[in-house]
């Protein structure tokens, strides 16, 4: 493999993007993160490696293992870095024209080999494709939060994606430990269309008084054999992105059953996000976008 095929590029350095940056120096992948300034930056390095340090404290993965690969991980602010990755993960604010931008001033940075893969959760791959002048080369790839933990990726083509695209993406998929379900270019993808419904239906559920968060939580995981209850998932998520992502698949649904209920609606005005505000439906010490 060359240099290039080794080495991958993350665009967003929160939740998303430094849980995938894991992902990749896990992978053996030389990866680097990029966001708008230094303080984001070395938020999402620490992230990725206080994560392998916690996973080497509980034996999931050697102390050696884990510090080659923190080794990995370099932060930049500049896209012209990002100059050597064959493949480049998009993973930054959920909006149509930044995005855009973003694949369109990389056209002139990376080769004309480069991978692009879009996070997006509800967008276009299709609208955002077309940012590029090589549309062909840009593949929706879903990662499930937390990212280092979940092991499916959804896969979608845009219009213009190109079969060696696909296939190459399936590939590097497989090869940072992931598996795959194939999807179509619509609204939520098929994890979202399931996943944001149940969700709301749970904080009514706590907003009617049918249980608290606990025992809803102890509920889900102890009937439904979840990993997470709804309100520890939605502290990882955050309350922000849950709004934004439940909001927008109504706007483009149209069905009441993807608006999020008021609760979500003052949390939010309360900037309590989640974990990474240390407060949530739960509290946190740790606001490290993924601790324990
Ligand atoms: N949070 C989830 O559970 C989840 C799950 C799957 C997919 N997604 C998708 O992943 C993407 C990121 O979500 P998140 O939860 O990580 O958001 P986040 O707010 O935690 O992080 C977004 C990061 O992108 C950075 N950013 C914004 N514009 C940028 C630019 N032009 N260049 C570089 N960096 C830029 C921000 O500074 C921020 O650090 C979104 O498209 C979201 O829909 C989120």
């Amino acid at each position: 493999m060359t240099s290039q095929e080794r080495t991958v590029a993350v665009l967003g350095a929160g939740t998303m993007g430094s849980g995938i940056a894991t992902v990749a120096v896990r992978g053996g992948y030389r990866t680097l993160i990029h966001d708008l300034d230094d303080g984001r930056v070395a938020r999402g390095v620490d992230a990725v490696r206080g994560f392998l340090a916690k996973s080497a404290e509980l034996g999931k993965l050697t102390e050696e293992a884990a510090a080659t690969a923190s080794a990995r991980i370099e932060g930049t602010t500049d896209l012209k870095d990002l100059a050597g990755a064959g493949v480049v993960i998009e993973a930054i604010y959920e909006n149509m024209a930044v995005k855009k931008d973003l694949f369109g001033e990389l056209d002139g940075i990376v080769g004309k080999d480069t991978l692009f893969h879009t996070n997006t959760s509800t967008l276009s791959v299709t609208g955002i494709a077309a940012g590029s002048s090589r549309p062909e080369r840009v593949v929706g790839t879903h990662y499930c939060n937390p990212a280092p933990l979940m092991k499916l990726v959804e896969v979608a083509d845009g219009r213009h994606t190109a079969s060696w695209a696909h296939r190459a993406t399936i590939e590097f998929l497989a090869s940072v430990g992931k598996t795959t379900v194939v999807t179509k270019d619509r609204p939520g993808f098929i994890v979202n269309r399931f996943l944001i419904p149940w969700e709301n239906s749970c904080i009514q559920a706590l907003e009617n008084g049918l249980g608290t968060k606990e025992s809803i939580d102890a509920a889900v995981t102890g009937a439904l054999g979840h990993p997470m209850g709804p309100f520890k998932l939605l502290d990882v998520v955050g309350m922000d992105i849950h709004q934004q992502v439940a909001t927008r698949l109504y706007e483009q649904l149209r069905d009441p059953k993807f608006f999020p209920p008021p609760m979500v609606d003052r949390m939010v005005a309360a900037g309590d996000l989640g974990r990474k505000t240390g407060r949530g439906f739960y509290t946190y010490d740790d606001t490290r976008l993924f601790g324990s």
